[in-house]
């Protein structure tokens, strides 16, 4: 939060309007602050304002949350913004389209994991050695070959 000398002007926000504005919480509009994805400066009298053009980066963040993308996937995009700048038509355009890439890598991860679900519910072994959901990406497999378990242990089996 910047404590400029700035004067209000009348297109700035309370953090009341800015949260009546954005249809978030006051509390979420500190949460963002403090992760750094919007910001605020004080007027003299010590009052908090937000210059109107922060609505747009707290729609890009909701936009965001609601497509489950990580926060600090979003403070990356609008840190391409410079500050005090309204986020753009083409800032939101690059920002979908890495958002899409990110969605459709995420729904090719689920639809494998739903062919593999498919198999576990036929099997019912949960086997660390042979289930591809209890042992995603086969773990022991990248320590190299043979039985792992069996060889960190000694003659003993950490299994169990
Ligand atoms: S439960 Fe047997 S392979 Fe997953």
């Amino acid at each position: 939060m910047s404590k400029s000398g700035r004067k209000a002007v009348p297109s700035d926000l309370s953090v009341g309007e800015m949260a009546k504005r954005a249809g978030v919480a006051v509390s979420t509009l500190h949460y963002y602050e403090s992760e750094g994805l919007i910001s605020s400066w004080r007027t003299a009298a010590n009052h908090r304002r937000y210059d109107r053009r922060e609505l747009r980066r707290v729609s890009v963040i909701r936009v965001a949350q609601t497509l489950g993308i990580p926060l600090a996937e979003v403070r990356e995009v609008l840190s391409r913004v410079p500050k005090g700048a309204a986020v753009g038509k083409a800032d939101w355009a690059d920002a979908s389209a890495l958002w899409r890439e990110e969605i459709d890598r995420r729904m090719a991860l689920l639809e494998r994991l739903r062919g593999q679900l498919d198999h576990c519910m036929g099997c019912g072994c949960l086997s660390l050695e042979s289930c591809p959901l209890y042992n995603p990406g086969d773990t022991l497999a990248r320590q190299g070959p043979g039985p792992r378990r069996w060889m960190d242990s000694g003659s003993e089996n950490s299994d169990q």
